[in-house]
């Protein structure tokens, strides 16, 4: 008895010597894998909590020459999944996961459970704009819930064609987050407005399918 504790400590001091973070957990291990761009802040004073993949629409509205994102309804309506663990355990997805996504959801004539596949991900809450205009993501099916009503802080063109741009935004201070800071948007996929609207579109409302991920900090 005492020599079987005695080689099991053994081993366990042997493992945890190996391995000097035996336990880390997937966020913490995707913390340091993040995607950052020149022009976006670093993320190293903020706690990674999930990567949620977004996937949705970007609404516009036509102002007589462009397409803008200043009217109610404009924005972003998404669903996000938890994509933490499946991104911990292949980094490589991380470049690839939205793009493959949004071409799937597309396929599926915008069919959110359709494209849910391979990897099947976890809804983890809704990506909106609220009545103030604000990015809103609601995580009701994080563990606690979390929500973060934010507002842009940076935005950096995307390195790729025909994809939004990659954002940085940090809690409104408006009393209604609750426990996150700030959330970055990268390697985007789609989501971009036609170059112009003619005055007779004026008022009219587009939606563009794009999808992205989040990564959501504390
Ligand atoms: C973290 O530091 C950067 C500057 O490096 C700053 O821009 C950012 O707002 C800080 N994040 C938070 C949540 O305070
Ligand atoms: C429409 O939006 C574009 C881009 O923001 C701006 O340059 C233009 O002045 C706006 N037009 C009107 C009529 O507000
Ligand atoms: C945005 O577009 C989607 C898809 O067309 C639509 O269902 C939604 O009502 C629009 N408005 C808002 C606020 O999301
Ligand atoms: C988040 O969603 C839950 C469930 O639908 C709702 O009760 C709650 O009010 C929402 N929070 C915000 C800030 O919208």
């Amino acid at each position: 008895m005492g020599a079987i504790l005695y080689s099991f400590l053994a081993i366990s001091s042997l493992l945890s010597t190996a391995f000097c973070f035996p336990f880390r957990s997937a966020s913490q291990q995707l913390q340091p894998q993040q995607p950052t761009l020149d022009g976006l802040p670093s993320n190293s004073n903020v706690t990674l909590r999930y990567v949620a993949l977004g996937v949705g629409n970007q609404n516009y509205t036509c102002n007589g020459t462009a397409w803008v994102q200043t009217n109610a309804g404009d924005g972003a309506l998404a669903t996000l999944y938890d994509a933490t663990s499946w991104l911990a355990a292949d980094t490589s997805a991380i470049k690839t996961l939205p793009a493959n996504r949004l071409a799937r959801f597309k396929a599926a004539n915008d069919g959110q459970d359709l494209a849910n596949l391979l990897p099947y991900l976890k809804p983890l809450g809704i990506h909106y704009f609220d009545e103030s205009n604000r990015p809103t993501f609601n995580l009701t099916h994080a563990n606690p819930p979390l929500v973060l009503s934010s507002r842009k802080i940076d935005s950096v063109a995307a390195p790729v064609a025909d994809a939004i741009a990659w954002l940085y935004l940090l809690d409104a201070d408006d009393g209604i987050t609750d426990g996150l800071k700030a959330v970055y948007r990268v390697e985007t996929a789609g989501g971009v407005a036609p170059s112009s609207c003619s005055s007779g579109q004026t008022g009219s409302q587009t939606s563009i399918p794009y999808a992205a991920e989040y990564w959501l900090y504390d």
